[in-house]
């Protein structure tokens, strides 16, 4: 059989994909982890910052040079820069063979057979309900303990700094029946953790026969599947953190005490401006209450620094916020204007780039004694942790998470990856937790 070899760029929904993508295609590839030897080369791309975009421009030169010296090499791009810039990528990268959009996987086979004739192909096409449901993901990268499933796919939400409703097209869920199949598959081949992904997982919304099932009721079916399967989920948009969400949450001992809820900004001002819909007050409001559900919940977050017309003051509630929630975690971007949204259409991206950074600083310096601060107050808890691997710096040690999402560090002795042990951690550095 014909080599493979898959590389993924962006965010977890992305690495979900190509698991989709390895699948569609098993018949007529293997696997492999060498990029020499593969006859066909697939980067799944992200358009989410000009970063990631240039990442990419950057990997396809070097892939010219492999192309040169192996006949018959095809190279195909798919994911979000797929549908963002086709015309330009065709004009631009003719490394390219085929170049295939977030919802036209089933097509690859097709693509791959015209490709190889000679003239490249593209398949772009956006889809309102295609969720790859019936399609079981080969797990290619895994360490046989935690894996994605795909609950829904786009969004409808039009934050104006943002592309993904332009790549992934409108929101739609996936019948419940077939997760439910796919997380007792992962059961039965021994997987101890699920994460249900989605841009926005909690507007999640099946109807099927008069029944309504909401993401909190999906949850809850998948946490009873077994007690012992641990089950995640991200990325929850704030506006949808129900209390009903919540409540299941805390109801379950297998949903991990841990939630991502992006603020992207302290101020209401730049929450407007970004269509993010819910206000500072709110936000809070929300986090109060799930500090009343579930004390022991850890929270992260996204920020973007620097987003047209932030002023100082501005700024200066975002860093308020930050320390009014104590994050435990979080993502902090620079604003990175996108061609085609509504912030790039209406407002002009004048923080200069010293700014930006200067700001994006200051947010990274607080977070970095945010996150020191919850690691000190977990020094001498007890946490059952879920063993992942072992650990980077000493094979003597082993490191698994605790329900908040949080790495642990500890001795080997005779525990094994894939179990459940209780630790009680006995120091820690900013990053850090040991046991
Ligand atoms: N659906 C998720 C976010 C997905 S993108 C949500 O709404 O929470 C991940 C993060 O990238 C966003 O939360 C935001 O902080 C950041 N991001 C998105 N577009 C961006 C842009 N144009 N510039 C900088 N950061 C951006
Ligand atoms: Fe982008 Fe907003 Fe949708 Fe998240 S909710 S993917 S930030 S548009
Ligand atoms: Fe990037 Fe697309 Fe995900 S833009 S963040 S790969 S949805």
């Amino acid at each position: 059989m014909k080599k493979l070899y898959i590389e993924t760029y962006g965010c977890q929904m992305n690495f979900a994909d190509s698991e989709v993508v390895a699948s569609i295609l098993k018949d007529t590839f293997d696997l492999t982890k060498t990029i020499e030897e593969a006859d066909l080369i697939l980067i799944n791309t992200c358009s989410i910052r000009d970063k990631a975009e240039q990442r990419i421009h950057k990997r396809l030169t070097e892939l010219e040079a492999l192309k040169k010296h192996h006949h018959g090499l095809q190279i195909g791009l798919l994911g979000c820069m797929a549908e963002r810039m086709k015309e330009e990528l065709l004009a631009t990268e003719p490394v390219l063979d085929f170049i295939a959009g977030p919802d036209a996987y089933r097509s690859l086979p097709e693509l791959i057979e015209k490709s190889s004739e000679g003239e490249t192909q593209f398949n772009v096409l956006l889809s309102t309900d295609e969720t790859y449901d019936d399609v079981m993901p080969v797990r290619y990268d895994t360490n046989g303990i935690s894996a994605y499933i795909s609950i829904m796919r786009g969004c409808n939400n039009f934050c104006s700094y943002c592309v993904v409703p332009y790549t992934r097209g409108r929101e739609r869920s996936r019948d419940p029946k077939t997760i439910l199949a796919e997380a007792e598959d992962l059961i039965q081949k021994g997987f101890k953790e699920v994460t249900l992904l989605g841009q926005n997982v909690n507007s999640y919304h099946w109807q099927e026969n008069g029944v309504t099932v909401s993401f909190a009721r999906l949850m809850e079916m998948v946490a009873q599947l077994s007690p012992t399967l641990r089950v995640r989920f991200a990325t929850s948009h704030p506006k949808d953190i129900s209390d009903e969400l919540l409540e299941t949450m805390a109801r379950y001992d297998n949903i991990c005490k841990y939630i991502h809820l992006p603020v992207q900004s302290g101020s209401n001002q730049v929450l407007k401006k970004m269509n993010r819909v819910y206000t500072r007050e709110y936000y809070l409001e929300r986090v109060r209450k799930i500090r009343e559900l579930m004390p022991d919940c850890a929270i992260s977050t996204d920020i973007i620094a620097g987003f047209c017309g932030e002023t100082l003051e501005d700024h200066l509630q975002t860093l308020s916020i930050m320390r009014e929630v104590g994050y435990e975690y979080a993502y902090m971007f620079k604003y990175s204007e996108r061609g085609g949204t509504m912030s790039a259409k209406r407002f002009k991206d004048d923080i200069p780039d010293e700014e930006k950074t200067r700001r994006l600083e200051e947010i990274i310096a607080l977070q970095g004694e945010l996150s020191h601060e919850s690691n000190l107050r977990d020094v001498g808890k007890t946490f059952t942790i879920l063993v992942e691997g072992v650990s980077k710096r000493s094979p003597e040690y082993l490191y698994g998470r605790n329900s908040q999402n949080k790495v642990i560090i500890f001795p080997k002795e005779n525990h094994q990856i894939g179990e459940y042990i209780e630790v009680t951690v006995t120091r820690c550095t900013p990053a850090t937790l040991f046991a």
